[in-house]
């Protein structure tokens, strides 16, 4: 693997989870696989679990990291092809990234979209110019329509779920994702990102379903069904992902808070006990009941837990491609 921005960059989806599981049963196996390689990681964005995650994966694999906040320690970057750098921006991206690209043996970056400008945020401009002048490998922590090891995460958890239910095994599952209310507006990475995991992967039926007007780019969703009436979608499901998105189409717009969208345990008896993950932070009480987070058929805690064996199987596989 030389890159990991999408799902486009996989290989081999179900060998990445197999990898991933993998490290979960034997964390230092490959401790020696990063001796003397550094990693940044770059955040224009807050986070806890992709930050800390993806440093315990780069030290398990032997690897030294650094953690460069920009958003709150660095210069103000400059993303346009010849900006008259006479307001904010104190530094060109083809004068920083290359700098980077010396410093380290990979490059990780989490970006934000606007939600303001949708060609600007759908292009991917952040990430791409990465790409173009780092010069390294570059691994996405989340950008501005796609949240790729994030999905890993839901899938590996998704896979052993299924691995430690016998009823689930001998089954083709039904993996629903599920819009949610939010008082603000959220990007649409983490939906899109599940959306394009669960169709490349191919191994369950995969519904989404949502209010009108939540429609994601059909780039992300062409091969899922879309149902808009929540409880006829959740009918006999296995799985319940869980994730507000503004909208795509009056793009950064949250046009309602429909406050019985929220996932219950009477909305979650209507499915096959399903199980029900969210890749956190969440809302309490706003995107997710305390009775569905707290009780047993919840999986946060583990999906959460399970981003460092993501983190994991993706840098070990770009660390087999760069020379020694
Ligand atoms: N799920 C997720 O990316 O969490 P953080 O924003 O805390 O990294």
């Amino acid at each position: 693997m030389k890159q990991f921005i999408s799902v486009k960059d996989v290989a081999n989806i179900n060998a990445l989870v197999q990898k991933a599981l993998m490290y979960k049963s034997s964390p230092m196996k490959d401790i020696l696989l990063g001796k003397n390689k550094r990693i940044g990681l770059l955040f224009l964005n807050p986070s806890l679990r992709t930050r800390l995650s993806t440093q315990v994966a780069a030290q398990n694999l032997g690897m030294e990291p650094i953690v460069y906040n920009v958003d709150k320690e660095g210069w103000s970057l400059e993303f346009n092809e010849g900006a008259i750098m006479n307001g904010t921006t104190v530094e060109h991206i083809k004068d920083a990234a290359p700098v980077l690209g010396n410093y380290f043996d990979i490059l990780c970056i989490r970006t934000f979209p606007s939600l303001q400008n949708i060609e600007q945020d759908y292009s991917e401009k952040i990430i791409h110019q990465f790409i173009k002048y780092a010069g390294i490998p570059i691994v996405s922590l989340e950008s501005a329509t796609l949240h790729p090891l994030q999905s890993l995460t839901d899938l590996i958890t998704i896979k052993e779920a299924i691995l430690s239910n016998v009823q689930l095994k001998n089954k083709k599952p039904k993996v629903v994702l599920t819009w949610a209310p939010h008082i603000k507006p959220i990007p649409q990475c983490v939906a899109n990102s599940f959306s394009e995991w669960m169709i490349t992967w191919g191994e369950a039926d995969f519904v989404i379903t949502h209010p009108k007007g939540y429609e994601l780019s059909s780039d992300y969703t062409n091969g899922a069904t879309i149902i808009q009436d929540q409880d006829e979608a959740l009918k006999d499901a296995d799985f319940v992902y869980v994730k507000n998105w503004s909208s795509y189409h009056e793009y950064g717009k949250v046009l309602t808070t429909d406050e019985s969208w929220m996932l219950t345990n009477a909305k979650l008896s209507k499915t096959n006990n399903a199980k029900v993950l969210h890749c956190l932070p969440v809302r309490r009480n706003v995107e997710l009941s305390d009775e569905i987070l707290d009780g047993n058929n919840s999986l946060v805690t583990m999906e959460a837990s399970n981003r460092v064996w993501a983190a994991q199987a993706v840098l070990s596989e770009i660390l087999a491609k760069i020379e020694k």
